[in-house]
């Protein structure tokens, strides 16, 4: 009879050789840098890891420091998020850094609760710093976690009600002496060996502890209940020319939706934050073919495009800029204003 293996052992040796080398990652034997932890994990909400290495690298080379980050200009911190997506992430980033170096003395609280109450950092950001940066006995759950044990303990109930279990069932296997480590490895192992579809169970350190590889069901785990369809959201956007070829935006405030950012002006989609359109323009639009998609977390948006010319003697109002396409690469518009973009001049 073959001794039962024990799944944190098994899955701690298989780490030991088989960790990914990521940027953020401290080498073995090496003190992780709690900047970058916290810098990757906020990075990594909603985002996956080939598109955040570039970004995380280009941070830390235009603020190697969490000082260097807090004594950042606003606009230099989103010129570097352009393109990443989610910018209220970057604009509480960079709140985040003021916050430890003003009051912290540069140096991030150590432990989950008072890691929660950092702006930006939710329950999964909390724990994930907590065990990463600090070994503590956090235990936060991502979907690759949620599917790795909903695999390991052969649970069929569907997601979100599975949650509470595969958290307890997470507790009760963190290891007191490498928690970190112990996150980072089920992380891993959901990234490259139990993959949501053709899981490699012939080489996974759990081929034997697996529950759902013995009944043959780990490829549809974990159920899911169906998901509600996103609400529809429409407007139009606005394309106004002057003689220079140059084309007006307006810098959206702070707060909501694209808070901060760079967008044409648009109507309809977004009540409380739309960029209004200048009231002193006549309504002589020209609607332009197509439309622009683009879906938000919450909702799924399309715009119409609408254009005209500048006519004489108009004046951006405050808060609008000119800008010529020429520069509206390094101008960093969001992913939604790009595709406005790109639709109105390479149709
Ligand atoms: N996803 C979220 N946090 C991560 C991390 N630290 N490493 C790899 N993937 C992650």
């Amino acid at each position: 009879m073959s001794a039962t293996v024990d799944p944190v052992s098994a899955l701690l040796d298989w780490y030991d050789k088989n960790a990914r080398s990521l940027p953020w990652r401290a080498r073995r034997g090496q003190k992780p840098d709690p900047y970058h932890v916290w810098l990757s994990e906020i990075m990594l909400q909603q985002t996956t890891v080939t598109t955040v290495k570039p970004y995380f690298e280009k941070f830390l080379r235009l603020f190697p420091t969490i000082d260097a980050l807090a004594a950042a200009e606003d606009e230099a911190v989103m010129a570097a998020w352009a393109g990443l997506g989610y910018y209220s992430r970057a604009r509480n980033l960079l709140k985040c850094a003021r916050l430890i170096a003003a009051e912290h003395d540069g140096a991030f609280p150590d432990e989950e609760d008072a890691l929660l109450s950092l702006p930006g950092i939710g329950p999964y950001t909390a724990a994930a710093i907590a065990a990463i940066a600090f070994n503590r006995e956090a235990v936060p759950v991502d979907g690759n976690i949620e599917r790795v044990l909903a695999r390991l303990y052969g649970l069929e109930t569907p997601l979100p009600a599975l949650k509470p279990l595969i958290k307890q069932k997470n507790q009760s296997l963190v290891p007191a002496d490498r928690p970190g480590d112990f996150a980072q490895a089920m992380m891993d192992l959901g990234a490259t060996l139990c993959t949501p579809k053709r899981p490699n169970c012939l080489i996974c350190p759990w081929h034997k502890p697996c529950q759902a590889r013995h009944s043959g069901i780990a490829e549809s785990l974990p159920q899911k209940a169906p998901k509600k369809p996103k609400p529809e959201r429409s407007g139009t956007v606005y394309w106004l020319e002057n003689a220079k070829g140059e084309v007006l935006l307006h810098r959206r405030p702070d707060k909501g939706l694209l808070g901060g950012m760079l967008c044409f002006p648009s109507s309809g989609w977004d009540a409380a934050n739309d960029s209004p359109l200048p009231a002193t323009l006549p309504a002589q639009w020209t609607a332009l073919d197509g439309e622009v998609v683009h879906v938000f977390t919450h909702f799924r948006l399309t715009l119409k495009m609408q254009a005209q010319n500048a006519p004489k003697g108009f004046r951006k109002p405050r808060d609008h800029i000119w800008l010529h396409p020429r520069d509206f690469a390094e101008a960093a518009l969001p992913s939604l204003m790009q595709k406005v973009w790109k639709a109105v001049l390479l149709p």
